[in-house]
């Protein structure tokens, strides 16, 4: 019995120093003495090994956060979906797409456009709030993709988060153009010159996804009150618009209560996650300046 378990054991040992073509050798012994045949199979083994290799180097892990209202008792959990890079399109929307037509129909989220211009996409992946449409797929395989709902928001279902509050507070910046002065006589549009139409660049590009306003601390703890950066910036752009007769009244309505405005505290997380690379903090701080001044600053700022 010790003779065999040494035989056995130093086979195994002789295992270790053999070539991979010769372990390949070892599973074909009925093609022993044909030597084209042993070559063929061995070939056709390796080129499997190296097809099946690429394979698992182009399935990629994204762990999704699953949460339904037809299940309340459940807590939320991650659940590991595996997608063939290979044949999916380069976007975390095309991945949850793909997931969602073959894999599982259950899985919510938003999209429309997928181009990024209707923000609809917003969620949280890998850390950072962004727009599903714009974030390539990271697409090392060796470590799996989270995607999570915006953070500090009520989640309705999977990734779709309740944003009633963040439009009620859009609307309260009362979003239109708004006139004192009579329209043209030729009954054409408001004209604006050059200048005063690059006024509105860095702004008029928001497209209330809510990453800015959903990744800043103030707005956290005091989503009620402070409108948030997203609303700020789209305020703001009012506020630069020559066309529009309201300006010092719009800042007036934003620092009667000085938490809608002033519970900003220069944080910048908005500006620093903002999709469309605008930067809400610096409207936030043209506002502050305006209102603090009293008279009118440089407007045209752009994010550096
Ligand atoms: S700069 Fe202001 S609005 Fe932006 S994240 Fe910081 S506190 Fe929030
Ligand atoms: S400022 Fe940027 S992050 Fe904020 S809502 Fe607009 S596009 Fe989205
Ligand atoms: S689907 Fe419209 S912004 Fe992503």
């Amino acid at each position: 019995m010790s003779k065999i378990s040494l035989k056995d054991g130093l086979k195994k040992v002789g295992r270790l120093f053999m070539s991979k073509k010769e372990q390949t050798k070892r599973n074909f012994p009925t093609l022993e003495g044909h030597p084209s045949a042993l070559q063929h199979a061995q070939e056709a083994v390796e080129s499997h090994k190296d097809l099946t290799h690429k394979i698992k180097a182009t399935r990629k892990e994204f762990q999704i956060y699953r949460w339904s209202p037809d299940n309340p008792s459940q807590k939320p959990y991650l659940k590991s979906y595996f997608v063939d890079l290979s044949t999916c399109g380069p976007m975390v929307l095309d991945a949850l797409q793909k997931i969602k037509a073959e894999e599982d129909s259950s899985l919510s989220y938003r999209r429309s456009c997928r181009e990024g211009i209707c923000g609809s996409c917003s969620m949280n992946i890998d850390g950072t709030n962004t727009v599903a449409c714009l974030k390539p797929i990271d697409t090392d395989t060796r470590k799996p993709t989270m995607i999570t709902p915006l953070p500090h928001m009520y989640v309705i279902k999977d990734l779709v988060v309740d944003l009633t509050n963040f439009y009620e507070q859009y609307k309260s910046i009362e979003p239109w153009l708004k006139r004192k002065r009579p329209p043209p006589e030729d009954g054409r549009e408001y004209r604006q010159t050059p200048a005063e139409r690059a006024r509105l660049d860095g702004k008029y590009e928001c497209i209330l996804c809510a990453c800015c306003t959903t990744s800043c601390p103030s707005y956290w703890w005091n989503p009620e009150e402070f409108l948030g950066p997203a609303a700020l910036i789209q305020a703001y752009r009012w506020v630069c618009d020559s066309r529009d007769d309201y300006a010092d009244e719009r800042v007036t309505a934003l620092t009667e209560n000085e938490k809608r405005l002033y519970r900003c505290r220069t944080i910048k997380n908005c500006t620093a996650t903002c999709p469309k690379s605008l930067n809400p903090a610096g409207a936030i701080n043209k506002m502050k300046a305006r209102h603090l001044l009293s008279k009118p600053v440089e407007l045209n700022e752009h994010k550096p």
